[in-house]
C-alpha cells in the first residue's frame, strides 16, 4: 500500500529521513531505519569538516535555524563508521564537495551506498553546497562524473533559491536519476538584548514549517517538466503534509527537522498514510502528481 519504486529501489514506504539532522554516527540513522523508507546520510566530504562554533542549532516558532556548517567526519573515517549501519533500509549517502574530482573521489569511497545524493544547496558553507548549485554547468559536470563511477541512483539536492527549474532540467539531462527539494533557505535571528546575530556564523538555514509552502511549490513546478522522480523536502510534520507533497508530485518526501523533536515520527506518519490508504482504497502511488489533473 505504500511501497514505492524510487529509481529502481524499493523502499517499503515514501518516508525518507533528510541528510543531516541527526549528526554522523550509525547508531541514530539505525534506529530510524527500522521505520523509515530509506535514509540519508548527513553530508560528507573528502577531509571532513570541524563545522561552526555553538549555537549553530536554534529552535524558533516555526521549525529550526541551523549554521552546523556541514560538520562531518573525513570520508574514509565515515565509510568505517556506515559498516556498523544495520541495513533495515536502503542508504542513501549524502556526498559534498568543491568540485567533480572531490565528488568522484567521495563515490568510490562508499561501496555500502544505495544511492547517492549530491549536496548542491547547503546555505551556509562558502565554495560548497548553494554555491555549486548556482553554477548549472559546474553542477552538470559533477552529476556526469558521479554517473560515470556507479551505476547507483544518483539525486541532485537543490534549493529553492536556485533557479531550480532550469537547473534541474540541466541535471536530467546530464543523467542525475532524481531530484530532491528543498535544502534549508538562508535565515537569520538577532539577539535583541546583545543586538548581535544568534548563530555563531551571524546567518544559516530556516528548516521545518517555515518552508514548506515553498518547497511544496518547487515539488509542483518541478514534476510539471521532469520525467525523473521529484523528492518533497521541507518543514514536514504530518501525514497531511506527506500527502500534499505526494499529490504536488513528489514520489517520495524527506524529514527532516521534525525528527529532532520526535524519533517516532516515521512510525505516526506511516500508521497514518496506511489507514488514508485503506480509507480511500488507493495506493500511495495512485496519489503522485493528482493536483496537477484538475
Ligand atoms: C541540523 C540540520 C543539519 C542539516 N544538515 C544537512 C546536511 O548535512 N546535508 C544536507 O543536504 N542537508 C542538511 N540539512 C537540511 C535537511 O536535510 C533538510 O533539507 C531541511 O532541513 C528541510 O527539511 P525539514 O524542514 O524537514 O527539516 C540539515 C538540516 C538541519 C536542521
Amino acid at each position: 500500500m505504500l511501497e514505492v519504486d524510487l529509481c529502481g529501489i524499493k523502499l517499503r514506504n515514501p518516508l525518507i529521513l533528510a541528510s543531516g539532522v541527526l549528526g554522523s554516527s550509525s547508531s541514530s540513522l539505525n534506529e530510524i531505519a527500522k521505520e523509515a523508507g530509506a535514509v540519508v546520510t548527513k553530508s560528507v566530504s573528502i577531509e571532513g569538516r570541524e563545522g561552526y562554533r555553538n549555537p549553530t542549532v536554534l529552535n524558533w516558532r516555526c521549525g529550526l535555524l541551523n549554521a552546523v556548517g556541514l560538520a562531518s567526519p573525513p570520508a574514509v573515517k565515515f565509510a568505517e563508521e556506515l559498516r556498523s549501519f544495520n541495513r533495515a533500509s536502503p542508504l542513501i549517502v549524502s556526498l559534498y564537495g568543491k568540485n567533480p574530482e572531490d565528488f568522484s573521489a567521495l563515490t568510490e569511497i562508499f561501496p555500502m551506498a544505495d544511492a547517492f545524493e549530491l549536496n548542491l544547496s547547503c546555505p551556509h558553507v562558502r565554495g560548497a553546497g548553494m554555491e555549486i548549485g548556482r553554477d548549472p554547468e559546474l553542477s552538470c559536470e559533477i552529476v556526469k562524473a558521479v554517473k560515470g563511477l556507479t551505476e547507483k541512483p544518483v539525486i541532485a539536492k537543490l534549493s529553492a533559491m536556485h533557479d531550480y527549474v532550469n537547473l534541474a532540467k540541466a541535471l536530467e539531462k546530464a543523467g542525475a536519476d532524481a531530484v530532491a527539494i528543498s535544502n534549508t533557505l538562508p535565515g537569520m535571528r538577532i539577539d535583541i538584548n546583545s543586538g548581535r546575530p544568534v548563530l555563531s556564523n551571524v546567518s544559516g538555514g530556516v528548516s521545518g514549517p517555515a518552508i514548506k509552502p515553498i518547497a511544496l511549490k518547487c515539488v509542483f513546478d518541478l514534476y510539471k517538466v521532469l520525467k525523473i522522480p521529484v523528492i518533497g523536502c521541507g518543514g514536514i510534520t504530518n501525514f497531511e503534509d506527506v500527502l500534499e507533497f505526494i499529490m504536488a508530485g513528489a514520489k517520495a518526501v524527506q524529514i527532516g527537522s521534525a525528527v529532532y523533536f520526535s524519533k517516532n515520527i516515521f512510525f505516526s506518519l506511516k500508521e497514518s498514510l496506511m489507514a488514508f490508504c485503506r480509507a480511500k482504497n488507493c495506493e500511495i502511488s495512485d496519489l503522485v502528481g493528482i493536483a496537477h489533473s484538475v
